[in-house]
C-alpha cells in the first residue's frame, strides 16, 4: 500500500532524514519510535506533504501520492473550538470535498455514532474529556476516507483507560484496510497496538521488525541501549 523509498530531507542546513525506506500494507499498524530529535515528526511531515523531501519516492499502491490520500491526527487534537462536534466532523466534507450540507452531516453523524459520540454532536470541544476529543479528532480525519492514517502521539494526554479505548479504535480502523503509522514515546502502547516497529535514530531506520521480535531480541546496539535506558528509567 504505502511504499517509501530512500527518502532524504534537509531542514535549514541539517540533513534530518538520511535514506528512509519502508512499506506499510493496508490494514497494517506500524509505530515509529526513537529518541527525541531522531526525525520522527519530520518523517510524518514529509509523508503528508507539509515538508519537502530532497530526494526519494513515496507511492501509494504503486501510484504517486495525491492530496487526500493521507489523514493526519495531530498531537493535541486541534479541534475547531467554535464549532460543534458534528460541525467539526462535517466541515471538511463540505469545504474540501464539496459535499452538500445534508450529505456531510449524515456522514458525520454516522461516523460519530460508530465512535460512541452520538449524544455529543451538539456539544462544543471545551466540554469534552481528553479521550472524547481524541475520538472526535479521529472521526474527523477518518470521515475523509484516507488510505493512510498518520497519528502523532495519539495517547500522550490520555489516562490508561482512555489509552486502551484509543488503541482498540485504531485497531478497528486498521481492520478496514487502512495503513496506519503512529509516532509515539509510549512503548507499552506501541507493543499493544503495532504489527511492526520502526526504530529511528539520527534520521535512519535502525530496525524494522515485528513488534515482539523487536522487544525480545533487538538487533542493533542503538536499539539495545535505547531499550535498556528505558527499562532502567
Ligand atoms: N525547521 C527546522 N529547521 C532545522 N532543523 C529542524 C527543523 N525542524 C526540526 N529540526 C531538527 O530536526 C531534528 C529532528 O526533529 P523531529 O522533530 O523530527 O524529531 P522527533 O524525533 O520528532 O523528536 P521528538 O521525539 O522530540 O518529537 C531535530 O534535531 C530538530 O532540531
Ligand atoms: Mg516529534
Amino acid at each position: 500500500m504505502l511504499e517509501v523509498e530512500n527518502l532524504y530531507c534537509t531542514l535549514g542546513t541539517n540533513e534530518i532524514l538520511k535514506g528512509i525506506s519502508f512499506t506499510i500494507a493496508g490494514g497494517e499498524i506500524i509505530t515509529v519510535i526513537g529518541r527525541s530529535g531522531a526525525g520522527k515528526t519530520t518523517l510524518m511531515r514529509v509523508l503528508c506533504g507539509l515538508e519537502n523531501m530532497s530526494h526519494g519516492k513515496i507511492c501509494i499502491s504503486g501510484k504517486k501520492v495525491c492530496h487526500g490520500d493521507y489523514g493526519l491526527v495531530q498531537q493535541g487534537c486541534c479541534l475547531f473550538e467554535h464549532m460543534t462536534v458534528l460541525k467539526n466532523v462535517s466541515y471538511a466534507l463540505q469545504a474540501v470535498k464539496k459535499f452538500s450540507t445534508k450529505r456531510a452531516r449524515a456522514m458525520a453523524l454516522d461516523m460519530l455514532t460508530q465512535f460512541g459520540l452520538k449524544d455529543k454532536i451538539t456539544a462544543y470541544p471545551n466540554s469534552l474529556s481528553g479521550g472524547q476529543k481524541q475520538r472526535v479528532a479521529i472521526a474527523r480525519t477518518l470521515v475523509m476516507d484516507p488510505k493512510v492514517l498518520l497519528f502523532d502521539e495519539p495517547t500522550s494526554a490520555l489516562d490508561p483507560e482512555m489509552t486502551n479505548d484509543v488503541v482498540s479504535m485504531i485497531k478497528n480502523i486498521a481492520s478496514r484496510g487502512i495503513a496506519i503509522l503512529i509516532v509515539t514515546h509510549d512503548l507499552s502502547m506501541s507493543r499493544k497496538i503495532s504489527d511492526r516497529i520502526l526504530f529511528l535514530e539520527g534520521g535512519k531506520i535502525m530496525e524494522n521488525r515485528p513488534t515482539e521480535e523487536f522487544f525480545s531480541d533487538p538487533h542493533s546496539e542503538q536499539t539495545k541501549s535505547f531499550l535498556k535506558n528505558i527499562a532502567l528509567f
